[in-house]
């Protein structure tokens, strides 16, 4: 037998009413919220995640799954959903006359990590851009858009958590007290930090390597640093989340896994998942977009992960709406009865109506049983003296009754039974 490939999961049937119901509300609170839907390719150049994402991360390090086509060309299957939705709106640039944009996905994403629970190779992703505001409104606005989702997630217990990293010009002030405060322990350090050093310090703080982290502890923060404009604008995003009554904490340690980000980043954690406690996770990134050839073009958005919002629904005892059941089954006693219950099943199912019947040749109590299984509302059996008649019993099967009903009212009957 082939397995599936570490990292990955299947989908199974029983699990789609879950995934859809994730989705659904994801889709409606982008709706709300103003984001239209976009969809970019799944693999894209790999110079876009190396100059975007950053080559001093460990996505790009690491975990990009890389290959070359048949063309020779360098493609990557996207980690992350941000830099094609900014490849799209660059590339798309004359379309977009008015801003913001607003952008909404949901999509695969590729990392090649070692696979725990809540960290797969193949996962999926939620994510909301903006891109064409600077102003703290618009950080607000992505934030609450992210507190709305888990929310009606009924995903009460994720702590958000707060920060800024700066622009270009307190950042650098800051990676020289971050080069000054390292110096003295490199030889500590790993060989990838050691090369952060050089490279983008600031990288450092978000190293999973424990010795790394140890030193780390005590490293100079950020909120210390920050311009007057990159501090005005911080306490202005504070400030509309309070307003708001968003609970958030400001944590001077987040400083995220990717390279793009410019001043307000932030995360959203459970305890409740074990090791990957964070949901969800976004920032501003006011250069990207020119990094990509786009102008000077001011941008934020999150992702959230729905693998990890499941497994915490599922920690939590979450209630999942139920998937569709059958409103009727239409079993038959014999061969042409069969096809006489095929045609009513195909014409009810063209008046919509969820209706199933016989594919298997169950005998009568064996499709009685499997009517039962899967749920059906209503139970109807078709025999020689019910279609000479043209009248069967209908057996709702909830309240055990059973009722006669002609065969040419049984659309009316099932819809009539729906209120
Ligand atoms: P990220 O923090 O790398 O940010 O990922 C966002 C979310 O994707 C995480 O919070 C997590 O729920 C989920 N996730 C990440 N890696 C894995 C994995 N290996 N297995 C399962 N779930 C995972 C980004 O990707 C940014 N593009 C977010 C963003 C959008 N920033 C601005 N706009």
């Amino acid at each position: 037998m082939i397995n599936i490939p570490k990292g990955t999961k299947d989908m199974l049937p029983g699990d789609a009413p879950k995934w859809q119901y994730v989705e659904k509300t994801a889709r409606d609170v982008a709706e709300i919220y103003g984001f239209k839907e976009i969809r970019t390719p799944v693999f894209e150049h790999t110079e876009l995640f190396s100059r975007g994402v950053g080559d001093t991360t460990d996505i790009v390090n690491k975990e990009m799954y890389t290959f070359l086509d048949k063309g020779d060309r360098s493609v990557t299957l996207k980690p992350e959903g941000t830099a094609g939705a900014v490849r799209m709106f660059v590339e798309n640039r004359g379309e977009f006359s008015s801003l913001p944009l607003k952008a909404y996905y949901l999509t695969p994403a590729f990392r090649y990590e070692r696979p725990q629970a809540g960290r797969l190779r193949e996962f999926h992703q939620f994510g909301l851009e903006m891109f064409g505001s600077d102003r703290p409104v618009a950080d607000a606005e992505v934030i609450i858009a992210a507190d709305t989702f888990l929310k009606r997630l009924g995903i009460e217990g994720a702590k958000l958590e707060i920060n800024s990293i700066g622009c270009r010009e307190c950042r650098a002030r800051y990676h020289e007290a971050l080069k000054s405060y390292f110096r003295p322990h490199l030889d500590e350090m790993c060989e990838l930090c050691r090369e952060r050093f050089e490279k983008n310090p600031l990288r450092i703080l978000d190293c999973k390597n424990e010795e790394c982290k140890k030193v780390a502890e005590n490293a100079p923060e950020i909120t210390d640093y920050l311009c007057d404009d990159c501090a005005a604008h911080f306490e202005g995003v504070k400030s509309l989340l309070r307003k708001e009554g968003i609970n958030f904490t400001v944590n001077p340690r987040i400083v995220r896994g990717l390279d793009y980000y410019t001043r307000t980043v932030f995360e959203f954690v459970s305890d409740d998942i074990g090791a990957q406690g964070t949901v969800c996770g976004g920032g501003r990134y006011d250069y990207l977009i020119s990094e990509i050839g786009g102008g000077n073009v001011p941008a934020i958005g999150f992702a959230a992960g729905i693998e990890r919002l499941l497994l915490l629904m599922g920690n939590r005892g979450a209630k999942f709406p139920e998937g569709a059941v059958p409103e009727i089954y239409v079993g038959a006693t014999d061969e042409k009865s069969n096809e006489e219950a095929f045609s009513l099943v195909a014409a009810l199912r063209r008046a919509n109506i969820y209706a199933e019947g016989d594919l298997m040749g169950r005998s009568v109590k064996a499709q009685l049983k499997y009517a039962d299984k899967i749920g059906a509302k209503y139970v109807v059996i078709l025999g020689e003296r019910e279609l000479s008649c043209g009248t069967a019993m209908v057996r709702c099967m909830k309240e055990s009754k059973e009722e006669s009903v002609k065969i040419s009212n049984l659309e009316k009957y099932i819809k009539e039974a729906r209120s």
